[in-house]
């Protein structure tokens, strides 16, 4: 007798598709067995015919940060996660600089966990301040925290490093196999554009996307390549908006260079025109003058549908390695979040909170408009929001599969064309933002139930998030298992 048996469903793993005729039956929260004999389970789930992909793995997210404090914390945030088949996320704990002691930080965050998640998570660390005490620490956080990935920023000045400041802190990465991921843009571009636009007084929302060129990210991508090749050692760039850009990674991926890409749902539904007012297809979109607040993210929204459909492409011939959210959210109409760009009525780009909404219609969003229509095919749909953030981010032993001995995380979805089509309102969502980019868009397909290690912990047509605050776990992860052979390094550098 199993605690859960899921059979009549397509089980979808980064290589296959396996006939509906195989059970899965799961105890103590693990897959115990996948066989084509029929099982008895405590609980039984007939997934009519529909895609069983592992559970989704949000592996970029910022939840409870000081800088946005109008976002989520981890109960809205997670909760918003299950509600859209994540298992799992991976949130941040930021070092602020200054601040040299990371278990502080990372107890810090702790606290702000404590109020209970819906679904697993871990933390990266944000490094902002590498100095050569700070640097020693991460062995221990490897160790005792189980934190194998860092974040760190080439713009924003609370964050911002500079070149040898990134060479140092990638040679330790490289010595204690972490992964690092890269937020890549030119500050130095950005902040001569934002002179310009000051002087000439153009401080609308639109002027966000005017202030970061593709350029800024060109350069930057190239640049952090071509620092990870002097060091020999792997990075992932997060979210990545533009083909250009995406074409540095491609081609060092050509020549063996480890170097990964994240992509997120707003580079391939929306462009820069949502920073305008009266753009698109939003309820209410039109009326209201500071509309494009909304979209402010960075990198920003690029200018055109080529765009948009250059990243895509990158998706699809195997450029872009996950696909994740960069859940940033601020709630629009508070003072505190996205109206500190309305300064005495006007509009100031430069005072928006950035960041957007995303971590619930992550999945929908692709799995409707990726996998729904053929762009992609739904093993590559498993590869980029399961397989591959595992394998990346030190869980491959446990999650991003399906297979006998990893966790039991499932999301079901509905059988192509059973699920009534409906049109994207903030309403529907779990998170404690007070819109979504996405309204407005139609979606085929969601998520019918979200399973955590053998438990439903969102069942969307009997009461929505049915598992507890507390039922998520703390993840302490191992290396990433997607970093390829290194040579040996450079004995200058050793
Ligand atoms: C980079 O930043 C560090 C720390 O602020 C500083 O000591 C160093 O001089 C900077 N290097 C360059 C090339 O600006
Ligand atoms: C894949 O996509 C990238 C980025 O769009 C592009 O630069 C590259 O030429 C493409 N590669 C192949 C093999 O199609
Ligand atoms: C999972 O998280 C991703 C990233 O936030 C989000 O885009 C996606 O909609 C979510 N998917 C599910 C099924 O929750």
């Amino acid at each position: 007798m199993f605690d859960l048996v899921i059979h009549n469903g397509h089980i979808i793993t980064a290589s296959d598709v396996l006939p509906p005729s195989v059970y899965i039956g799961v105890k103590n929260g693990v897959i115990q067995t996948m066989t084509t004999e029929i099982l008895q389970g405590k609980k039984v789930i007939d997934a009519q015919g529909a895609l069983i992909t592992p559970g989704g793995i949000d592996s970029h997210v910022h939840l409870d940060q000081d800088n946005a404090p109008t976002g989520d914390n981890f109960e809205s945030g997670s909760r918003s996660a299950v509600a859209g088949g994540n298992t799992t996320i991976l949130p941040f704990a930021i070092q602020p600089k200054g601040e040299y002691d990371f278990q502080k930080v990372v107890d810090d965050y702790h606290k702000r966990a404590s109020v209970g998640s819906y679904c697993d998570y871990g933390f990266h660390l944000i490094v902002s301040d590498p100095t050569t005490e700070s640097l020693q620490q991460l062995s221990q956080m490897i160790a005792k925290e189980g934190i194998t990935s860092i974040k760190v920023y080439t713009t924003y000045p609370r964050y911002k490093l500079n070149d040898s400041q990134l060479l140092e802190l990638l040679l330790e990465t490289r010595k204690l196999e972490m992964t690092t991921m890269i937020h890549a843009e030119n500050s130095d571009v950005i902040d001569f554009i934002n002179g310009k636009l000051q002087e000439k007084k153009m401080t609308g929302t639109y002027y966000h996307s005017v202030s970061r060129p593709l350029e800024a990210e060109d350069e930057a991508s190239y640049r952090v390549i071509s620092l990870a090749k002097v060091i020999d050692v792997p990075i992932l760039i997060v979210h990545m908006s533009s083909e250009t850009a995406l074409s540095h990674v491609e081609s060092a991926q050509r020549n063996l260079v480890p170097i990964y890409a994240e992509t997120c749902p707003q580079y391939l539904f929306l462009t820069s025109d949502y920073l305008k007012q009266g753009c698109c297809h939003h309820k209410g979109h039109g009326e209201d003058p500071f509309e494009g607040a909304k979209y402010v993210c960075s990198p920003p929204l690029r200018q055109s549908q080529s765009e948009l459909d250059g990243v895509w492409r990158s998706i699809q011939n195997g450029t872009v390695t996950v696909f994740s959210s960069d859940h940033a959210p601020s709630q629009y109409d508070n003072p505190k979040g996205k109206k500190l760009g309305l300064v005495d009525g006007l509009p100031h780009y430069k005072q928006i909170p950035n960041g957007l909404p995303g971590i619930e219609t992550r999945l929908p969003l692709l799995f409707c408009y990726g996998v729904e229509t053929g762009r992609i095919t739904p093993q590559k749909f498993v590869e980029l929001c399961s397989t591959n953030p595992a394998k990346i981010y030190g869980l491959s032993d446990r999650k991003g599969t399906i297979g006998i001995g990893y966790d039991a995380d499932f999301t079901i979805w509905y059988p192509k064309g059973e699920m009534k089509e409906f049109i994207l309102d903030n309403e529907m969502l779990h998170h404690d933002i007070d819109y979504s980019p996405f309204e407005g868009m139609k979606f085929t397909n969601w998520p019918r139930y979200t399973i955590l290690r053998g438990q439903v912990a969102w069942d969307r047509d009997n009461g929505g998030v049915v598992n507890k605050l507390g039922d998520g776990n703390y993840l302490k992860r191992g290396p990433s298992t997607l970093a390829g052979p290194m040579k040996e390094i450079n004995p200058i550098l050793a």
